[in-house]
């Protein structure tokens, strides 16, 4: 049996890290499109990944960017892969707003670059395509919980660059045959998320605070909402839609609403150092119960020119058609988050002399 190969743009991000394990585990050839960086960045796949000389690697890396649409082309054409995972973009929510035409370039042209180089190259019948699209589309939502058929309205650079590549798959579908879908996904987190999403910063807090080699935590809108899910099942969810005979767009989400509030609360008490809040608004404080020391305080630097306030999806089509449910539970992924990070600090012998 030939193995099927799959190639994986933004295998250097948290995404990218657990679907390049997860198609290794399912005996594919994998190969990763990576960006040019001044230092390493292939610390999330260092599991997976050794120079291209040592045979024991299990994945192939290829150099390009989804700026330069000739590297895109070249690479699509070394590679000849059965099945693309388009996971590479400026992610970041409020950085779009300071980055707008670097993250359109890269997340709406980039995607319209992937998809002429493989229709250029005959390969459109061959390939089957997943597109990373996202719950920040439905944006100011119009209703709740937000399914596949709820309106986009998109409030970033960043959601408007993502609605620009989710119509762009949707065309290629209709006007060229592609087997190109979407996969709609909520917030989804883990250990090896970046360092400034709400998610790890809070934990990675947690756990520098714990160690004594941090005061306080700094976060912006603490009464903004999400659907928190795993990563990891998520990965499972991209793989399941281009396995499917006839290509779609689906939800995936765990239809559970926490408020980042929520998400510190939980996560301070993880390491039995409860949160009181006092004040309101700008002035409004997170308390350690036990010491009335300050932990948490508001800083409007991170506050985002439009806010998305609130996110919950209804992943039911994707449960019915895909079989795919989330397995994580709110309360085991911060568990998770908070002890990779105390456990980090710990490895690493950090703690205030
Ligand atoms: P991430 O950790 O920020 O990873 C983004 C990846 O894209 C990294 O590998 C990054 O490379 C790469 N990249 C950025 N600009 C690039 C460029 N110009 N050319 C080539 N590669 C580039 O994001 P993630 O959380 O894994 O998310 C994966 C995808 O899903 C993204 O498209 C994101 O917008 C989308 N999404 C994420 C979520 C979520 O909650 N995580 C939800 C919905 C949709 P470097 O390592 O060099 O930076
Ligand atoms: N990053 C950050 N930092 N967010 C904060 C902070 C802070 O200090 N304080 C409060 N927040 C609030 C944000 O305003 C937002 O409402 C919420 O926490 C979540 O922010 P992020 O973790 O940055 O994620 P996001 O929801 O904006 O975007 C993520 O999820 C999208 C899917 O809905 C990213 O992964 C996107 O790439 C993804 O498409």
């Amino acid at each position: 049996m030939t193995k099927r190969v799959a190639l994986i743009t933004g295998i250097t991000g948290q995404d990218g890290s657990y679907l390049a394990s997860l198609l290794v585990s399912k005996g594919y050839e994998v190969h990763g499109l990576m960006r040019r960086s001044s230092s390493l960045n292939t610390d999330r796949i260092g599991h997976l990944y050794q120079e291209e000389q040592d045979a024991t690697s299990q994945i192939r890396m290829h150099f390009g960017d989804m700026s330069d649409g000739a590297s895109l082309f070249r690479v699509l054409k070394e590679v000849k892969p059965d099945e693309v995972y388009n996971l590479a973009a400026q992610s970041h929510v409020k950085v779009s707003f300071d980055k707008p035409e670097y993250t359109t370039d890269v997340n709406a042209t980039g995607v319209l670059r992937l998809l002429e180089a493989i229709r250029l190259l005959d390969m459109g019948e061959s390939i089957r395509f997943y597109q990373a699209s996202t719950s920040e589309l439905f944006g100011n939502v119009q209703e709740t919980p937000q399914s596949e058929t709820t309106p986009f309205r998109p409030r970033s650079p960043y959601a408007i660059s993502k609605h620009f590549a989710f119509q762009t798959v949707v065309n290629y579908r209709e006007a060229y045959g592609f087997h190109a879908s979407n996969g709609i996904l909520f917030n989804h987190e883990g250990p090896k998320r970046g360092e400034n999403f709400v998610s790890r910063k809070i934990t990675r807090a947690v756990a520098a605070i714990c160690h004594g080699i941090q005061d306080k935590l700094y976060l912006g809108n603490i009464n903004s909402r999400r659907d928190w899910g795993h990563a990891r099942d998520y990965v499972e969810g991209m793989w399941l839609m281009l396995q499917k005979e006839t290509p779609g767009d689906y939800v995936l989400a765990t239809g559970e609403e926490h408020s980042v509030r929520d998400f510190v609360e939980l996560a301070f008490e993880m390491v039995g150092r409860p949160i009181e809040w006092e004040g309101s608004a700008l002035e409004e404080k997170g308390v350690d119960r036990k010491s009335g020391k300050v932990l948490i305080e508001i800083d409007p630097q991170y506050y985002r020119p439009a806010e998305v306030n609130s996110l919950v999806g209804n992943a039911a089509k994707a449960r019915d058609e895909l079989g795919w449910t989330h397995k994580t539970s709110f309360k085991e992924l911060v568990q998770e988050m908070v002890e990779a990070d105390m456990q980090r600090l710990a490895s690493a012998g950090m703690s205030r002399a």
